[in-house]
């Protein structure tokens, strides 16, 4: 069990440490937060200011990233947020986010894989005025526990090697693992920490258990399932009623993963690992519950509303954003032809403004997608409506081969001027560490005009665009008006600009500006500004 830090200042060291993971043999090389591996969970408190101090004790650079969080981009911990070796990096924010569990990791560019693979992976949990309110197991450690699910890979020295994918499962970074549960309701907090396995949970006795929440927050109503998928970096919290066996019983928390679908990684297709390891396309046992007596006080119902979810509505969206997963050469997979880049950003998205995202996989395999900054809400997933378990809110989403998941979600607030943007990519670790994932930035409408479709309010255009090299920027009418012409990246940051002499038509060199999609900016003598959108090539 990870321990706990609550309060507002909290403090997490990255260091080496040593796990020992077999009764007999030399212990593992690991990482971890706080002298253990993995990392003690944090209690965040809804609409409290919370500064995290991030120690970087190891040999190597790396991030700490809040996995769902609503905050700004300075603070998300992404690529960008490189903390050097012996150095402190202090994040904090206001937290924003509803009661559920989130989890933090590390996110540097080319080495996240390695990173969480070798023990850095906490929870966060958060409370609020509802989940105070509401009849639920929430006593950490005694009816309410945390299940982190990773799978590794050992070699004949009890040591780590860095795959992709591993053949033994870990709970909470022990192997052949087992809980003491006390025979009522036990509220458990699933995460898939894993680098790309899936699994499909379930009880070794098939019986039924409520699912009450999903990655960013709690469900309507508590679901009665007996199954359910958990992709890697989601959350899922299941409330299982031990009173039903008795005192001395044991019965197993499985994954069955034989009849996973298709392409999910773990399950019975897909290049997953060759020849199959000992748990690809099987069902194995996870986690052994061993009941024991009931606690005094303990939860006997459950709470049958747990929220009051707005959804959002498709119709309202401004725009729907389309995102084509491709695979290209040695399982390197892309979103709309493009791979990750540090300077390039995609996407811009209006703060306040509603969008439906439709990510297509034209892949054999599956992806598991994730967004940072928000939650989002799913609207189909290969065209049906989602199973009643994904109709919260989420911030993973898993999309099968040739299917198309379409979410809408709501960028609602502007946080920030840094120059960071956010991230979105497939969370199977060593996809993403290969180059599949995005960035978006979010900006003020207010900040600039842009007129997109028409020219109705000036008179000008730019030919060709896309363009490689040259544009033209014909100014019409508005020539003697126009006083400088600027290309501004997403980011705000000026890449060219020009003054402009009285002519109508300027010439543009663009061809030593990094791909991507920039902003054409007229400056005028006596009217506002005007962009519009340029992408080069
Ligand atoms: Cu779990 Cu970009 O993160
Ligand atoms: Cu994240
Ligand atoms: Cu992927």
């Amino acid at each position: 069990m990870p321990d706990t830090l609550g309060g507002s200042v909290f403090n997490l060291e990255m260091k080496d440490t040593l796990t020992q993971f077999f009764p007999t043999g030399d212990a593992t090389k690991t990482y971890g937060y706080n002298g253990n591996i993995l990392g003690p969970t944090l209690y965040f408190r809804k609409g409290e200011f919370v500064t995290l101090n991030v120690t970087n004790n190891l040999l190597d650079s790396t991030t700490t990233h809040w996995h769902g969080m609503h905050i700004p981009a300075e603070d998300d911990g992404g690529p960008h947020s490189v903390i050097p070796q012996g150095t402190t990096w202090s994040p904090d924010f206001t937290v924003l986010n509803e009661a559920t569990t989130f989890w933090y990791h590390p996110h540097l560019h080319h080495k996240t894989q390695e990173h969480v693979y070798l023990g850095l992976a906490g929870l966060i949990i958060v409370e609020d005025e509802n989940s105070d309110t509401l009849r639920l197991p929430k006593t950490y450690g005694v009816d309410d526990f945390p299940i982190i699910l990773q799978d590794k890979r050992f070699d004949d020295n009890n040591q780590l090697a860095n795959e992709t994918i591993g053949d033994s499962i870990a709970v909470n970074a022990t192997l052949n693992a087992y809980l003491d549960v006390p025979a009522q309701m036990v509220r458990f907090r699933l995460l898939n920490g894993s680098n790309m396995r899936a699994y499909q949970v379930g009880m070794e006795d098939s019986s039924s258990f409520n699912l009450i929440g999903s990655d960013g927050g709690f469900l309507n109503n508590p679901v009665d399932l007996a199954r359910f998928i958990i992709t890697p970096g989601e959350r899922f919290e299941i409330v299982i009623d031990f009173s039903n066996y008795a005192v001395g019983d044991s019965i197993s928390l499985m994954a069955f993963n034989e009849s996973l679908p298709t392409g999910i990684q773990g399950g019975s297709a897909g290049p997953f690992s060759d020849p199959p390891n000992k748990l690809d396309m099987q069902d194995f046992e996870m986690l052994q519950f061993r009941i024991v007596e009931a606690t005094a006080g303990a939860v006997t119902e459950i709470s049958p509303v747990l929220n009051d979810i707005e959804y959002l509505v498709e119709g309202t969206e401004t725009r729907t954003r389309e995102l084509i997963i491709s695979k290209g050469f040695n399982q390197i997979f892309k979103f709309n032809g493009n791979l990750f880049n540090p300077s390039v950003v995609h996407d811009t998205v209006y703060a306040g403004q509603t969008e439906i995202w439709a990510i297509g996989n034209s892949s054999l395999d599956a992806h598991p997608f994730h967004i940072h900054d928000v939650q989002f809400q799913i609207l189909d997933m290969g065209g049906d409506p989602p199973p009643a378990y994904l109709a919260g809110w989420n911030d993973v989403v898993i999309i099968v081969p040739f299917s198309e998941v379409r979410f809408i979600t709501k960028f609602d607030t502007i946080f920030d001027e840094s120059e960071i943007p956010y991230m979105y990519h497939c969370h199977v670790l060593s996809h993403e560490d290969k180059g599949m994932m995005g960035q978006f930035i979010i900006l003020d409408p207010l900040n600039i005009s842009i007129n997109e479709t028409e020219n109705d309010v000036v008179d000008i255009s730019i030919y060709p665009n896309p363009s490689q090299d040259y544009i033209t920027i014909d100014l019409g009418t508005d020539g003697d008006e126009v006083t400088t012409i600027s290309m501004v990246s997403l980011l705000g940051k000026t890449v060219i600009s020009v003054q402009n002499d009285n002519s109508n038509s300027v010439n543009m060199n663009v061809s030593s500006v990094a791909a991507g999609e920039y902003l054409i900016v007229l400056q005028y003598a006596n009217r506002p500004s005007y962009a519009t959108k340029f992408i080069k090539e």
